[in-house]
């Protein structure tokens, strides 16, 4: 591993800190705001909390993708070149992001709320990124495994989703409120599909690994799930639009889109399970555990996702914490344990001392049953808000956050069980990331 991907994991491990850290301030500036108010608001907190979090995925999606291509189709010295400049402007440019929401100043849409002049660099800088994976790709065999496909895919559309969230800049698409808005969820909701592309590709890439089986990505199965990907990344934004005027179908389709391919998933993962040897699972125990991990949180999210869809229910959840629940869920329990298995993976810890995958094995229980707390009170949250406010009608709305704020503060609780289990992870991450030997390839 060179030198400057270990930077970018690194980079991207304090990013996962950042967003851990500014959750809980921002939960606690949620429950408290007369305390809060006077130094660090809510409306500033929560863009530093979740710009943080798509970035620690964006990141950290594209370091496994770095690392893992060069493992499947090698790389250029050309390509060495590109990766190097686009780890310098991705970080740069986030730095620029955070100081300028640290001065208060904001602009750009909904998770991008920065000055939209800094979306400028960001895209050259996946430009650099396509092209360090591109070049070496196109020499490379013709006949590539399921996640390589998948890793372009997923590095296409998020290009062209990033510059679909970029028209709102254009006069014209500014004119019309719902037209704007239309345009912007539904970019919002294909990105999610670009960064899943690139996740689901590596964990793809990892089963092989663990199972040392290359027929996982290869064949029918592989090929359909890269197919429900696809067209989820495709259609699936359906579900983001649901408040906005549109036919039913539209609807329907997208949900069923998206529902299908996480079934899909966790027909890959037990089918992975069940033929991999004891031997090989133990070997990489750690790696395993977090794939695992997020097979489980992928079937609770659809249960989640399959109860909101339901418009008797959504009709009570919608705009509450219910979705709070739903992006969260999908973003820790699937995208950060994926990433943390990648991580795992690339660094070598299954390979480290004892004492410090005993650490790892502890804090990654902590971690599973603070996430369970954490995601269980803030749908009780959503529910309690949606029976007291739509189905009661209660027009005190001081009372009903009163029972809302109960919920919460149990979410809170749980989110700093999050803070310490991850962030200790993540501490001993970053230091074998800085002290493994490497190989200067
Ligand atoms: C890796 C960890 C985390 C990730 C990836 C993450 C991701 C996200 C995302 C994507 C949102 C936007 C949700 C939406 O717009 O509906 C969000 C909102 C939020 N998160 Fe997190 N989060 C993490 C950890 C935490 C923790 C530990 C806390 C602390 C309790 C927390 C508290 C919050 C709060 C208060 C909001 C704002 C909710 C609102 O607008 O009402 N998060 N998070």
């Amino acid at each position: 591993m060179h030198q400057f991907i270990r930077l970018h994991i690194i980079s991207s491990l304090l990013l996962l800190i950042a967003t851990l850290a500014f959750g809980l301030l921002a939960s606690w500036a949620f429950l408290f705001p007369e305390t809060y108010n006077q130094f660090l608001p809510f409306y500033q907190l929560r863009p530093f909390h979740v710009s943080a979090a798509l970035f620690w995925i964006i990141s950290g999606a594209s370091a496994c993708i770095m690392h893992f291509k060069n493992d499947a189709f090698g790389f250029t010295n050309q390509s060495r070149a590109l990766e190097k400049l686009y780890i310098i402007t991705w970080i740069g440019t986030i730095i620029a992001i955070f100081t300028c929401y640290a001065m208060k100043q904001f602009g750009g849409r909904e998770y991008w709320e920065f000055p939209p002049a800094l979306c400028l660099p960001l895209l050259i800088s996946w430009v650099l990124l396509m092209g360090s994976y591109f070049l070496p790709w196109f020499k490379s065999a013709a006949n590539q495994p399921m996640y390589v496909w998948m890793w372009s895919t997923g590095l296409l559309f998020f290009l062209l989703t990033f510059l679909e969230q970029n028209l709102w800049q254009i006069p014209w698409f500014r004119q019309s409120y719902l037209r704007e808005v239309t345009i912007q969820w539904k970019a919002n909701g294909s990105s999610v599909g670009a960064w899943n592309q690139i996740l689901y590709g590596t964990s793809l890439y990892l089963m092989v690994k663990i199972s040392g089986n290359e027929n996982i990505a290869r064949g029918y199965p592989a090929f359909f799930f890269y197919i429900l990907g696809l067209s989820n990344l495709m259609f699936n934004w359906g579900h983001h639009v649901y408040n906005l005027p549109a036919s039913s179908w539209i609807r329907d389709t997208s949900y069923l889109i998206s529902m299908t391919e996480w079934v899909f998933f966790i027909r890959m993962v037990q089918g992975f399970k069940n033929t991999l040897d004891t031997r090989r699972r133990y070997r990489n125990l750690i790696t395993y555990r977090y794939l695992i991990a997020s097979e489980f949180w992928v079937f609770l999210n659809l249960l989640l996702a399959l109860l909101m869809s339901v418009p008797a229910i959504n009709r009570y959840t919608h705009g509450t914490h219910f979705t709070v629940a739903h992006a969260m869920g999908t973003t820790i329990g699937i995208n950060t344990m994926i990433l943390l298995s990648g991580f795992s993976y690339m660094l070598g810890i299954d390979n480290i001392k004892d004492k410090a995958k005993k650490l790892i094995g502890t804090q990654y229980w902590i971690c599973q049953y603070s996430l369970g707390v954490f995601w269980f009170s803030l749908i009780a949250a959503g529910m309690i808000k949606g029976y007291m406010l739509t189905f009661q009608g209660n027009t005190n709305f001081q009372k009903v956050m009163l029972y809302v704020s109960k919920a919460l503060t149990v979410s809170s609780i749980a989110g700093a069980g999050l803070l310490i289990s991850i962030g200790t992870i993540a501490v001993v991450y970053i230091r074998q990331a800085i002290t493994m030997v490497v190989k200067e390839q």
